[in-house]
């Protein structure tokens, strides 16, 4: 924990940070104006809240931060905490952002002779590899699993694997690369995390930012 902050807010980068920064003006947080510099490579930003700093990481780094007490609380997107089922964390609060659904995808020309209810093995290119495995136990397929961390659609074509699971939103990367989406895993969106013992032991500080977030998803 930084010296510098008695309060941490970790934040991920890319699609959910935009639409994460009005919410959280409303809640009463703003950062400082470098956060918003791409060139600066600082990692921890200070707010105008005083003793509030944040630190941005990648999204799937989140759930990491904040269930091992490096962040307090965190903004992450719900297939990151499905992901990384931390028992340390607490997300009370869906933010209503961030939102795009799981899926199971294949070649379209696979799809149209496919019956996945005959499926007892299946081979899966995702960044998801638990949630899955999980998904696919769940109905007595076993799923073999290799992970990436990005282009999980020019899996199928080259042979990596014959099926992907990935988040959709318009559905166009998933069209422009020939494939169609065959099962829904989850809605997605992105939740506020909490660090439990954090909670426990400051319930007021805490507390107070979840409700705050709170009435700001509730329209301020
Ligand atoms: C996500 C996801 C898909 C794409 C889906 O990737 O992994 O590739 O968005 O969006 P669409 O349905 O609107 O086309 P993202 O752009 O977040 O980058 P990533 O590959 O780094 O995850």
């Amino acid at each position: 924990m930084s010296e510098e902050f008695d309060l941490m807010l970790t934040l991920p980068k890319g699609r959910i940070l935009k639409e994460a920064l009005p919410l959280l003006a409303c809640a009463g947080i703003e950062p400082e104006a470098a956060f918003n510099d791409d060139r600066d490579r600082r990692l921890t930003f200070a707010t105008n809240v005083e003793g509030l700093g944040i630190i941005r990481v990648r999204s799937f780094d989140v759930a990491t931060f904040v269930a091992f007490g490096a962040a307090h609380l965190g903004i992450a997107g719900s297939d990151v905490l499905m992901e990384f089922d931390y028992p340390e964390n607490y997300s009370p609060l869906d933010l209503g952002i961030g939102t795009c659904r799981m899926m199971v995808a294949e070649p379209a020309d696979v799809s149209a002779e496919d019956d996945p209810s005959r499926w007892s093995h299946v081979s899966v290119a995702t960044k998801y590899p638990e949630v899955t495995k999980r998904h696919f136990a769940a109905r007595g397929v076993q799923a073999e699993c290799i992970k990436l961390n990005g282009a999980m659609e020019l899996a199928p074509k080259l042979g990596l694997a014959s099926r992907i699971v990935d988040l959709v939103d318009t559905g166009r990367t998933l069209k422009e690369n020939g494939l169609v989406e065959i099962e829904h895993i989850a809605d997605v969106s992105s939740r506020l995390v909490v660090n439990r013992a954090a909670l426990k032991t400051r319930p007021e500080l805490l507390g107070g930012w979840v409700d705050r977030v709170r009435d700001a998803v509730n329209g301020g």
